[in-house]
C-alpha cells in the first residue's frame, strides 16, 4: 500500500477496479461496467424491439444505463421503483422530470404506471417508506418494514420484462417475484450476492452465478452466460469477511 502525494492511501493497481466506486452507479468500476456490457448485449438481441428492464432499488444507476441505452440508440423501457421517498423526491424525481422521455411519480395504480409507460422511456415510481437500512447493525427492525407495494408492483402490471435488477431493498423477495415476471429468455440480477440470506432464492432458477465482484445472475433457461458476458466476468468474486 502506498500513499499518494495529497496523504490518501492508493488502491493497488490490481485491485482498483474493485475497489473504486463507479460513477455510474452504487457499486465498483468492474460491476458497474459489467452491467453496463450486459445490457448493451441484451439490447442488441432484441433486434429492434425495446429492452424491457425493472430496477428495483433506484439511484445514479437509474440515470446513468438509461442515458446509456440513449446513446446506443436502442429503444426500451425502464421502470425503476424505489422505497425511500425522501431520497426519491430530492434526489431522483427532480433529475428524471428534467427529461422529456422520462417520468417520476408517487402512484403505484397499475393504470397509470402503464400508460406512462407506453408513451416514456424512464418511468421511476417513489414510495413511501424512510431510509430502511436492515443490513446494519441495530437496525434489524428495518427488515419487518411493509413494502409489499414496492415489491408487487411489477407482478401488478401483468407486463413481461427483459432484465429485472435487484439493488434495493427486500431483495430476496425480488429475486422470486422476477421467476414469473421474466421472458423465458431473460435474466434476473442481484447484487451484493455475497450476502447469504439472499442465496435461499437462487435454487429456484434453471441457471444461475456469480459475476463480477457482487453480482449474481439467474435465468429460467439453461444457460452458462457467457454469451452475454465476458470470460473475465466469471473470475475473482466477493466472498463474506
Ligand atoms: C445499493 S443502493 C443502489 C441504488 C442504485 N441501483 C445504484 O446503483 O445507484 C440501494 C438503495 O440505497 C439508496 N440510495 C442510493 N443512492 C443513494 C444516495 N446517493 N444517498 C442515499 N441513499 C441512496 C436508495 O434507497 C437505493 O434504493
Amino acid at each position: 500500500m502506498t500513499t499518494t502525494f495529497d496523504g490518501k492511501t492508493a488502491i493497488p493497481k490490481e485491485k482498483w477496479w474493485s475497489e473504486t466506486e463507479s460513477p455510474k452507479a452504487w457499486m465498483s468500476v468492474r460491476d458497474a461496467d459489467l452491467y453496463e456490457a450486459l445490457l448493451h448485449r441484451i439490447a442488441e438481441s432484441r433486434a429492434g424491439e425495446p429492452l424491457r428492464v425493472v430496477e428495483w432499488g433506484a439511484g445514479r444507476s437509474t440515470l446513468w444505463y438509461t442515458s446509456f441505452l440513449e446513446s446506443l440508440g436502442v429503444p426500451y423501457r425502464w421502470l425503476a421503483l424505489e422505497h425511500h421517498g425522501e431520497y426519491f423526491r430530492e434526489s431522483i424525481a427532480p433529475r428524471l422530470n428534467q427529461r422529456p422521455d422520462a417520468a417520476a411519480v408517487e402512484d403505484d395504480h397499475p393504470d397509470t404506471i402503464r400508460a406512462l409507460l407506453a408513451t416514456k422511456s424512464t418511468v421511476a415510481v417513489g414510495f413511501c417508506a424512510g431510509g430502511l437500512r436492515p443490513f446494519l447493525p441495530g437496525r434489524e427492525a428495518d427488515r419487518n418494514a411493509d413494502l409489499d407495494a414496492y415489491v408487487s408492483l411489477p407482478r401488478r402490471l401483468g407486463l413481461e420484462w427483459d432484465l429485472m435488477v435487484t439493488d434495493g431493498r427486500k431483495r430476496r423477495r425480488c429475486v422470486l417475484e422476477a421467476l414469473e415476471l421474466l421472458s423465458p429468455t431473460g435474466f434476473v440480477l442481484l447484487h451484493d450476492a455475497w450476502r447469504k440470506h439472499y442465496q435461499c432464492a437462487w435454487s429456484s432458477w434453471t441457471s444461475g452465478r456469480r459475476f463480477g465482484d457482487e453480482w449474481w445472475i439467474g435465468s429460467r433457461a439453461t444457460t452458462d452466460f457467457t454469451d452475454v458476458l465476458p470470460w473475465h466476468a466469471f473470475e475473482r468474486h466477493a466472498e463474506p469477511l
